[in-house]
């Protein structure tokens, strides 16, 4: 039978991504995003954009009231790990209070299926070898507080409601659509491979390598690079799941690397020098964050399919040079 979800935030990155992934494959889609940071043009034909903010509580239940859903997944979120440092009680509380309000509207609309698009932040000060689910919970910026705020309201829904849900935490989502259809287009742009792309193409001035020094084999930090579509995989897996039990899902590919060898895997692929200068240190950003994703790999035989990194920034360097304005306004 074809399935219906409500998406907040689907006009958005990995949102889209995920949009694109459920209508594919047949399921009906309506996306519900303020388009503050979205773009129409990236909810693709088929999919139903309702531009509304989630603080618009009757507008959301008007809409939860719209018939059936299988599911709700939510990626509507203020994400900027600095910015939240800066405002940390507008992040607290305008992410909590979404997120928490989006889980009370879908207790009250009789909404079986939840998935939350949470963060590996939630790990600030974990250091070392691979994060697996188990390890502690210490989240680095008022952000990832904020979604942890909003897991443990899943975890009360469940107990109290049966809401089941999925808490996905990404470590770091990255590349395009392989067929081509969309992209990354933040707004300011804070993710290292659109930033390391433009600084190659000329269009931002030479990258800013925040800290050299840190205990790394070449000085600079290591993260885990997943790709969007490997990513958007994860989350038809993972709803699956949810026909038994609640999940918590860290998701990666259990692959470091490190800010110079994705400037290196830029000029590789894009054929170009990536101009940059080392900058201090930004305070909070863990020396390496790297993902254990064992557990979704095991549990539903996830595999990612575009794990190299070669592959990842090609597929985001043709999507950002065949649209140089990304969405456009
Ligand atoms: N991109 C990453 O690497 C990454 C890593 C970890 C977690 N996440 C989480 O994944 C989710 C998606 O990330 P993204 O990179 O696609 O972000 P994004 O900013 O591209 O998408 C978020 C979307 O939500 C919309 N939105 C925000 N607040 C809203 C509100 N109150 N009402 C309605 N719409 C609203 C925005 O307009 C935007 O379209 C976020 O929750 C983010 O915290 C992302």
């Amino acid at each position: 039978m074809r399935r219906r979800y409500l998406v907040t935030g689907g006009a958005g990155y990995v949102g889209s991504h995920v949009v694109a992934a459920l209508a594919d494959r047949g399921d009906e889609i309506v996306v519900i995003d303020n388009l503050r940071q979205g773009h129409r043009r990236a909810v693709l034909d088929g999919a139903r954009l309702i531009e509304a903010d989630l603080s618009d509580s009757a507008r959301l239940d008007a809409v939860l009231a719209e018939g059936r859903w299988d599911g709700v997944l939510h990626f509507a979120s203020l994400s900027l790990v600095g910015e939240s440092m800066r405002q940390p009680f507008r992040y607290l509380m305008e992410n909590a209070m979404a997120g928490i309000g989006l889980i009370d509207a879908c207790v009250r609309h009789g909404i079986a299926r939840f998935v939350l698009s949470s963060t590996a932040n939630l790990f600030g000060s974990a250091s070392g070898g691979p994060i697996a689910e188990d390890v502690a919970i210490d989240p680095g910026s008022p952000y990832g507080e904020s979604k942890w705020m909003i897991e443990r309201a899943l975890l009360w829904a469940d107990r109290l409601h049966g809401l089941r849900s999925a808490r996905l935490r990404y470590f770091n989502a990255a590349g395009a659509d392989p067929a081509g259809r969309l992209g990354e287009d933040h707004r300011p742009e804070t993710h290292l491979i659109p930033l390391v792309i433009d600084a190659a193409l000329g269009r931002r001035p030479p990258l800013e390598v925040f800290g050299d020094d840190y205990p790394t084999p070449d000085g600079t930090c290591i993260r885990d690079y997943v790709h969007v579509t490997d990513l958007a995989e994860a989350h038809l897996l993972a709803l699956d799941q949810l026909d038994a039990r609640s999940v918590t899902y860290n998701l990666g590919n259990g692959l470091g690397h490190s800010v110079l060898q994705v400037i290196e895997a830029v000029e590789r692929v894009g054929g170009r020098r990536v101009p940059y200068t080392v900058a201090a240190r930004r305070p909070g950003d863990p020396a390496v964050l790297v993902a254990a994703s064992d557990l979704i790999r095991r549990e539903t035989g996830w595999t990612p399919k575009h794990a190299d990194l070669d592959h990842i920034v090609r597929t985001a360097w043709a999507w950002r040079e065949k649209h140089p304005d990304g969405y456009g306004n």
